[in-house]
């Protein structure tokens, strides 16, 4: 089986993905809405959740891990992998397809301040190429906009895409598993001049290549099962409010204390 969690229901945008690659496998999901968001935590508690969900995950019976959020990714992984002897995949923003793809040789990055601020963010930077500007825009708040469907989110998006606009990016790379949720509403904003970019197939494609399969078997029709450690109610109803989620709507999450 394979698990995946992220702070909140972004995470579902990778799942997706990972469900359209593996279709026979079973996929266990923990968002981590009672701790989210993990833009606002300090690294030792973005590691402490981690472990605690990671640990919870291989003792429900998952042979792999995927950190489906980009702010526990930078913080979090060299630490999981260490501690774990299960694959754990991360998730990172597709910064050098967009430098390849980029004509005007600027592109910008949406994550969250947490995300920018990480030593493994900055090495990732290192290894795009040289000739390449990069402006990086911390977006504090917009993930947990997303999950609260807040009225502030389109005012938000305008906040952090302008100045991108403005110095002339012609690739907007998406640096947090929840901004695809709004992709079409970035699109709208940005215009048709800006290409986004989203990782979530690459990741996807990723852990196809590191699930040891033939442990689990395959299961036709295999089971998604949803776990929150918020409110179950409050996240159904958000699956069924992002139309990127819709094909899950049908499943019931529960709680997990
Ligand atoms: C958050 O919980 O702050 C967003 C997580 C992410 O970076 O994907």
């Amino acid at each position: 089986m394979i698990g995946v969690f992220d702070s909140g229901v972004g995470g579902l945008t990778v799942l997706s993905q990972i469900r359209a690659q593996l279709p026979d496998s079973p996929i266990l999901y923990l968002a981590d809405q009672a701790h989210a968001p993990y833009g606002d935590l300090t690294q030792a508690r973005v590691i402490e959740r981690s472990r605690l969900i990671s640990q919870w995950l291989q003792t429900q019976g998952c042979t792999l891990v995927v950190v489906a959020c980009n702010t526990a990714t930078a913080l979090a992984i060299d630490a999981l992998r260490a501690s774990f002897d299960i694959p754990i995949v991360g998730v990172e923003p597709g910064i050098k397809p967009a430098a390849i793809q980029s004509l005007s040789q600027r592109i910008g990055i949406l994550a969250t301040a947490n995300t920018v601020a990480s030593d493994r963010y900055l090495r990732l930077l290192e290894r795009v190429l040289p000739d390449i500007d990069i402006l990086s825009q911390g977006c504090a708040g917009l993930a947990d906009a997303i999950e609260q469907q807040s009225a502030d989110l389109d005012q938000l998006l305008r906040r952090y895409c302008q100045p991108l606009i403005d110095q002339g990016v012609d690739q907007i790379v998406l640096g947090c598993t929840h901004y695809p949720l709004v992709k079409e509403r970035i699109a709208r904003l940005v215009g048709p001049q800006v290409t986004i970019v989203d990782t979530s197939g690459a990741i996807a494609l990723e852990v196809k290549r590191r699930y040891p399969q033939d442990l689990a078997g395959p299961q036709v029709g295999a089971p998604i099962r949803l776990y929150t450690t918020g409110s179950a109610a409050e996240f159904d109803r958000l699956v069924c409010a992002y139309p990127l989620l819709a094909w899950l709507s049908g499943l019931a999450s529960h709680e997990l204390s």
